[in-house]
């Protein structure tokens, strides 16, 4: 019989899947699902993969790994999607894929599968991702053959197959939730003129209910990554965790934004990423300290094309592992303690220091004791300037 590896949420379209790639295609179908975010209860993901009628279920704990290998260059990247988005969903894709490839060839199957939908970002990273890793596995997306067209023609065909779903857990939105981030689409978001209710956020609160008082962090870095949290040390799964927590009770990390997306269409997403909000600001305020200008600037035109790459499925690909190379570089300067200051919906950097800092007090003071030499800045200027002397006196007519 042939065999298919199933990306399985445990979800209704998931779960219909199962049942649906045996129903048309005789697969025996091996599912597999990666815990990256919440930890779902394993005995019932069993259940249902068993009810949908999977030969076999693989549940991979994969947070380390994903805060490794995927969080961690993002984070050194200064990553975010046209500005904003801290790209949680985009960084999960691509690990789903490298273990969706590993699955398949342990069990010696000729075809995956993913329960992405036909106009998302997801479909593509899953798939660009899987093909780079193995282009001899050929990828099969039930949603976009199936016949189902509603929710509701799922739910049916789920019921006359006795594929169990929750039906209590009718949320109006889809979600996709890691430990850096959750999106939420769909519903009523898909108005963009519509406010978010209150109830579509997972990880943070309103204004009216974070506390009145603000909250200061002290969040130490070596070599670029996070290890200190107030003082304890923490891995970076619990540093992650520990800061969605708190900076999530001070309603940190809400993102709300209309974005391009790869297939061409504009959408209106919401987002909430506490701990990405601060960890994000943290590090690009302590790099500012420690780095010369040039770098900086430079490096900031590279962020955007780093997240770009990663927003548009391409992972594996020579140019952004060779980003990956140019912000790994100078991460031993990036030591030192930053600290925030959380307060009504923000995450302020209201200090810094590093042994490796470039700041001069005794330069940067208007106080006593500047050490600055002004007289030279008159020479200095005279040649900066000296460029644009001429253009006024010879300005073309118009
Ligand atoms: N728009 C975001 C992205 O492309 C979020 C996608 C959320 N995915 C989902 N299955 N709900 O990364």
């Amino acid at each position: 019989m042939k065999k298919v590896v199933l990306a399985f949420s445990g979800g209704l379209d998931t779960s219909c899947a199962v049942k649906w790639l045996q129903e048309k295609y005789g697969f025996e179908v091996v599912c597999f699902s990666a815990f990256i975010g919440e930890v779902s209860d394993k005995s019932k993901l069993h259940k249902r993969a068993k009810a949908a009628g999977a030969s076999k279920l693989y549940i991979e704990d994969l947070k380390e790994e994903f805060a490794r290998d995927f969080i961690l260059p993002a984070l050194r990247a200064h990553a975010r999607y046209e500005g904003k988005y801290p790209l949680a969903t985009a960084l999960g894709r691509p690990l789903i894929a490298q273990h969706l490839v590993r699955i398949a060839e342990k069990e010696k199957a000729e075809f995956v599968a993913h329960g992405c939908t036909g106009k998302g970002n997801d479909q593509v990273r899953i798939e660009v991702g899987v093909r780079t890793l193995n282009p001899s596995l050929k990828i099969i997306a039930p949603l976009r053959e199936w016949e189902f067209k509603t929710r509701e023609e799922e739910i049916e065909y789920a019921q006359e197959n006795n594929i169990p779903i929750d039906a209590t857990k009718a949320s109006p939105y889809s979600i996709d939730k890691n430990i850096w981030g959750i999106a939420i689409e769909a519903g009523i978001l898909e108005n963009p003129w519509q406010e978010p209710p209150e109830e579509a956020y997972v990880m943070t609160r309103g204004l009216d209910r974070v506390p009145k008082k603000p909250r200061y962090l002290e969040i130490e870095f070596k070599d670029g990554v996070p290890i200190k949290l107030n003082g304890a040390a923490k891995s970076l799964v619990d540093m992650i965790e520990s800061l969605n927590e708190i900076a999530g009770t001070y309603g940190v990390g809400r993102f709300d934004q209309i974005e391009n997306r790869l297939v061409g269409i504009k959408s209106r997403e919401v987002y909430e990423a506490p701990a990405a909000e601060v960890l994000l600001k943290a590090h690009q305020e302590l790099e500012g300290m420690a780095m010369d200008r040039d770098f900086i600037h430079y490096k900031k035109l590279l962020s955007e094309k780093y997240a770009q790459l990663v927003y548009f499925g391409l992972w594996f690909s020579p140019l952004k592992e060779a980003l990956d190379e140019f912000f790994k570089s100078n991460q031993k300067r990036v030591s030192g303690k930053v600290r925030m200051k959380l307060d009504h919906g923000h995450a302020i950097c209201v200090g810094r220091k590093s042994d490796y800092s470039l700041y001069c007090e005794k330069l940067a003071t208007y106080s006593k004791g500047d050490l600055f030499d002004r007289t030279s800045a008159e020479g200095f200027l005279k040649i900066w300037g000296l460029p644009y002397e001429g253009l006024k006196a010879k300005q073309p007519q118009e």
